[in-house]
């Protein structure tokens, strides 16, 4: 009925008309088609498929427009970056994906879709799967960090949560997996850089997030702004047609990123005509916002460079994406629910950003048990990121949650009115003084820091809240130092000299660099942009209404100059050991400060003797199980994050020390004992060997289960064809 459907309506359609529905306008751009004409001009001439960065009575009138005044009235799309929320905003990707939660993002991003598509959007540039080692990308903030396997469960479970089981329903978002592919590589972590990386390491750890989140369903996808292979993703026939058409089989369609169809020419690729063939032939279906489409591509057809087939191929999958919508049917299905617009920030959606935001702080040190806290007679809050609210938010937040929602401070305030006084003191600036370039008044830290010891002076509990504002993390946000200021970390001193019990809570977009502090303080818990409900999730945390369960998933570094630095690394030939001549650095162990997969909690879980049923398997359908039990020895309702890895130390290609493969997040009661139990297929074994052929190989697996990718029991197995 759909392909019937779109075959009579491309019939009539003229060449300029189908170029039209490859052309995104409004994202990033304020030009429409090239400088010369306004968006209603270019809506009338069918030239527009789809606007972005809309509000809901600018996403009405257009489609208005549209159905009326085009001559094919084929309603818009509108598509907005939906990251992490609308109204609501929940924790940033990288923090939600420490609660290794998959029904609870999975709800987060329901609720993005149901609050997000009351106001007319229905196209969401997200998830953003983008494997990461480098902390220093300020877009880390946006992915699930360094592991592939988890990222593919979660860029599943997002897609999952925005497309609903039912993409016509009109509370449901089409999902766009980002940016196609390996954008999270940019060397030296600096936002827009060029990436180098050989093909194993590209199939065994970038590529599967993005081929799971296609797998789940996804309707449509984005090009990075990057090269791969040396030619720039977005006019980059290998990977829009070889892998992700003919080995992949996505059928949805490809957008370019902002303006990076025209961004082909940095590149090095050639003019404007040039730059469009290419990518109009190496696969890419939609333009966003360079224009380029509308401005070459029928000169291209005329001129045969192009073929007609390929500009209907492109047309028919935007139309379709229309069509499973529900767009035809009903151009205005998501704006006539206009009642629903009130739900937004409703109890329900605050609660479970409230929930995602407390299983994504991350409990890095508690060594004298300062938390969780027994409210004494007063507790200072002091730092620069404890009264602040939109700065919790994250990258890609609306800020309309901004004024309806607590800062750390107030939300601490509240929660702990009628028992003990909370005080606030700015103590620091976020960066040092002679760095405020926007000409803001500001007061010099080293009197904030003064005046914060004088107004502490009867706290008998300091919380001093560090860190980078929302405005530090995300697009062209890089950092070559990531780690505290200078002007924050002299607070901090000044702050233990006073001898009172601190708390140090850090809110940041990436994983900060935070050995001095480690050094220094008991007590550090990794914060991150929480989201509207930031504030009480933190006092959920601090005053033990809930356990802490959050585990990183981007390694924290010791030091700048092991960056980049993961825990799924390949061997080297001289693991390190004592000997002299061993990989390793005379000034800084190898080992980061805080592995992939930590995170403490409240209580104690002790781990048994894993247990492997055999220890030897055959063959493709064999199936191995590994149970281990753990016991809850500590006093609070909990959840532990139980991490299952395998090494495979006899391979054609040399593999990494260890993989993370499978986890569980386990309810434990106080005392509780659990059996956890793991099954192992040979699909977990597989690999991309030197001919990128996907495959298991026999012989010896090193087994290892443990609360983190440091701490583990390792069992051996061997496994034959
Ligand atoms: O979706 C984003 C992308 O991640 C970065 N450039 C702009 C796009 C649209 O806002």
């Amino acid at each position: 009925q759909m392909d019937d459907f779109i075959t009579s309506l491309m019939k009539k359609m003229t060449l300029e008309e189908k170029i039209g529905q490859l052309n995104l306008g409004g994202v990033g751009s304020p030009k429409v088609v090239g400088s010369a004409i306004g968006l209603d001009e270019a809506i009338r001439k069918g030239l527009v498929s789809s606007v972005g960065g809309f509000d809901a009575k600018a996403a009405e009138d257009a489609q208005k427009f549209a159905v009326e005044n085009s001559r094919m009235k084929i309603p818009l799309i509108t598509g907005l970056d939906v990251v992490h929320g609308y109204y609501t905003i929940f924790p940033i990707p990288l923090a939600s994906a420490c609660s290794w939660n998959m029904p609870l993002l999975e709800e987060s991003a329901r609720v993005a879709a149901d609050e997000a598509s009351a106001f007319g959007i229905n196209w969401t540039f997200a998830p953003m799967v983008d494997i990461c080692r480098d902390p220093r990308w300020g877009r880390i903030a946006e992915g699930a960090g360094e592991d592939p396997c988890l990222g593919s469960r979660i860029g599943r479970a997002m897609v999952r949560g925005f497309q609903g089981d039912d993409l016509s329903k009109p509370n449901t978002l089409l999902a766009c997996v980002k940016h196609f592919a390996l954008y999270g590589a940019s060397e030296a972590g600096r936002d827009y850089n060029t990436v180098s990386m050989d093909p194993v390491t590209m199939y065994n750890y970038y590529l599967p997030p993005y081929k799971a989140a296609f797998d789940e369903g996804a309707g449509s996808g984005m090009t990075s702004f990057n090269v791969v292979n040396g030619v720039p993703a977005t006019g980059n026939k290998w990977l829009l047609t070889d892998l992700l058409r003919d080995q992949w089989k996505f059928k949805g369609f490809m957008v370019s990123d902002a303006n990076s169809l025209a961004e082909m020419s940095e590149h090095g690729m050639g003019g404007a005509q040039r730059i469009t063939e290419l990518a109009m032939n190496a696969g890419l279906d939609m333009d966003m916002s360079s224009s380029l489409y509308v401005l070459c591509l029928k000169k291209a057809v005329e001129e045969k460079r192009v073929p007609l087939s390929r500009i209907d191929a492109a047309c028919r999958r935007v139309l379709e994406a229309k069509y499973k919508l529900g767009l035809f049917e009903d151009p205005f299905r998501y704006l006539k629910n206009k009642q629903r617009q009130s739900q937004v920030l409703s109890p329900q959606n605050r609660d479970v950003a409230r929930r995602l935001a407390a299983e994504s702080i991350v409990l890095l040190k508690n060594s004298e048990q300062l938390l969780p806290i027994t409210p004494p007679r007063k507790i200072a809050v002091v730092g620069p990121m404890g009264n602040v609210r939109g700065e919790l938010l994250g990258t890609w937040s609306y800020g309309y949650s901004k004024d309806k929602m607590h800062s750390a401070y107030e939300a601490l305030r509240e929660a702990l009115a009628g028992k003990c006084e909370v005080s606030y003191s700015q103590g620091a600036n976020y960066i040092e003084d002679y760095c405020i370039y926007d000409g803001a008044f500001t007061i010099p830290t080293d009197s904030l820091i003064r005046r914060a010891i004088a107004e502490t002076s009867d706290a008998d509990l300091i919380i001093a809240a560090v860190g980078e504002p929302s405005s530090w993390s995300g697009e062209a946000k890089s950092r070559v130092n990531p780690s505290l200021p200078d002007c924050q970390k002299k607070m901090l001193r000044e702050l233990k000299k006073t001898g009172k019990p601190v708390v140090v809570v850090i809110f940041s977009g990436r994983p900060l660099i935070l050995t001095e502090e480690d050094a220094e303080f008991s007590t550090l818990v990794e914060a991150w942009h929480g989201g509207t409900m930031a504030g009480e999730a933190l006092c959920d945390i601090l005053l033990g209404k809930v356990c802490p369960s959050g585990k990183i998933t981007a390694t924290f570094p010791r030091h700048i100059g092991q960056i980049p630095i993961y825990y799924n690394h390949l061997r080297t030939g001289r693991p390190y050991s004592g000997f002299w001549a061993t990989t390793k650095y005379v000034d800084c162990v190898n080992e980061p400060l805080y592995p992939f997969g930590y995170g403490l909690s409240y209580n104690r879980y002790t781990y048994g003797k894993p247990v492997l049923d055999k220890k030897k398997a055959k063959g493709d359908d064999d199936v191995v199980t590994l149970s281990i039990d753990i016991t809850n020895t500590g006093k609070y309702t909990g959840k532990e994050v139980v991490q299952l890895y395998i090494g495979d130390p006899e391979a054609s290609v040399s593999r990494p020390v260890i993989e993370l493969k499978d986890f569980q997040k386990v309810d434990f009661a106080p005392g509780e004992t659990k059996t956890v139990t793991f099954r192992i297929t040979t699909g977990q074994l597989k690999f991309y060997n030197q001919d990128l052929k996907y495959d298991w190989e026999a012989g010896k697996f090193n087994i290892s289960v443990g609360p983190n990718s440091r701490e583990l029991q390792k069992l051996t197995m061997t496994w034959d064809k």
